[in-house]
């Protein structure tokens, strides 16, 4: 594996429901910091790193999300099984049969969602989804007691889901959890590294948000203490290139290239902006996709909406089956979108920032 495949193994690896991004947060703070002015987190867990400190220039804030999708424990059953809330978008049908990994005051334990045995199913539940309410976490307790005192489960635990970061099959595809967002602070660290504390035209603001997956509620506090000038959100897209996903759903294959969001459920971006990415791609022979989509949120809205309004972009990696315990992602989709951040940052200047910013 290259110095790439270990950073993006490390990072999905990485337990962090949303509200618990600690082991995340320290993974950016060790990556980022031999190469920041300074670093700092705001009052929810935002991490700010500052690069390129630089006077009066405009400030530039590219962020990625912290937290995954996760479960929390909710109570324990006097049998010693665990039941869970739900953090972020689930399907319940992504539930079930699933190992987990919940993270207690004694450790990591490990658990399995269970659902009651085909053989004792009538025709018709045999069909049907098991909702979430139903489910519930088999960690092999004795009782109630023995969950709490023994494997020190409480309520209020993160639970996350438990899969490892693989190639797939040689090809350039590689496949783990929680690439909604590791895959974009993923991309910050890359162009950090790349850019290597080159000058830029701007104030770089490196920003890793917390809680984005329950309400982009990191993004909004982070926003509001740097009150940017430019915001440049990093995120797992929607690829629409499987079998049962139509091309009106989404638009995004893996492979073709980073994605420039044109309308999503959260925001629509700066159009000045969106021109400078599509331009910059263009010069630099970095293929870019487009993609619409009717549902999804995103921490670009929080950042546009601070202060007096930011213009703002969303700049996503195809991803394929996103919140589960699996997704998707292409290595030349990392590496093109690497570039075009590499290449936005360095053009982004005084000059440029005020004519993005002027309405005419
Ligand atoms: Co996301």
């Amino acid at each position: 594996m290259d110095e790439t495949e270990i950073l993006l193994e490390k990072l999905s690896n990485a337990h962090g429901p949303s509200g618990f991004e600690g082991p995340v947060r320290s993974i950016m703070i060790t990556e980022l910091k031999p190469f920041c002015d300074s670093i700092e987190t705001d009052g929810m867990g935002s991490l700010i790193g500052r690069f390129n400190t630089n006077g009066k220039a405009p400030k530039v804030m590219v962020a990625a999300h912290m937290d995954e999708v996760g479960l929390m424990v909710k109570y324990i059953t006097p049998e010693g099984y665990v039941k869970f809330q739900p953090l972020g978008g689930w399907l319940d049908q992504a539930l079930i049969n699933q190992r987990w990994t919940i993270l207690g005051k004694n450790g990591y334990v490990e658990g399995i969602t269970g659902i009651k045995t085909p053989h004792v199913m009538s025709a018709e539940s045999r069909t049907q989804v098991f909702k979430r309410d139903q489910i519930f976490i088999d960690v092999g307790a004795k009782d109630k007691q023995d969950a709490e005192e023994r494997l020190g489960i409480t309520p209020g635990d993160p639970i996350a889901p438990h899969s490892k970061f693989t190639l797939l099959n040689g090809n350039d595809l590689y496949l783990g959890k929680a690439w909604d967002d590791r895959i974009g602070l993923a991309v910050i660290v890359q162009v950090i590294r790349k850019l290597n504390k080159k000058s830029l035209p701007n104030n770089l603001y490196a920003v890793s948000t917390v809680q984005e997956e329950i309400g982009l509620r990191g993004a909004h506090t982070s926003s509001h203490k740097i009150n940017p000038d430019i915001g440049i959100n990093i995120e797992s897209g929607v690829a629409g290139d499987y079998p049962g996903i139509t091309i009106e759903e989404s638009q995004e294959k893996v492979g073709a290239g980073p994605a420039i969001f044109l309308h999503d459920a959260s925001m629509l971006p700066n159009l000045k902006l969106r021109d400078f990415v599509v331009e910059i791609s263009k010069q630099n022979d970095i293929p870019l996709q487009f993609e619409v989509l009717n549902g999804y949120g995103e921490d670009g809205a929080e950042i546009q909406k601070s202060f007096d309004g930011v213009p703002t972009v969303n700049i996503a990696i195809p991803t394929r089956y996103l919140h589960s315990h699996y997704g998707v992602i292409s290595r030349k989709d990392f590496d093109n979108t690497v570039n075009l951040v590499c290449e936005l940052l360095k053009s982004l200047n005084e000059e440029l920032v005020d004519n993005i910013k002027k309405f005419d």
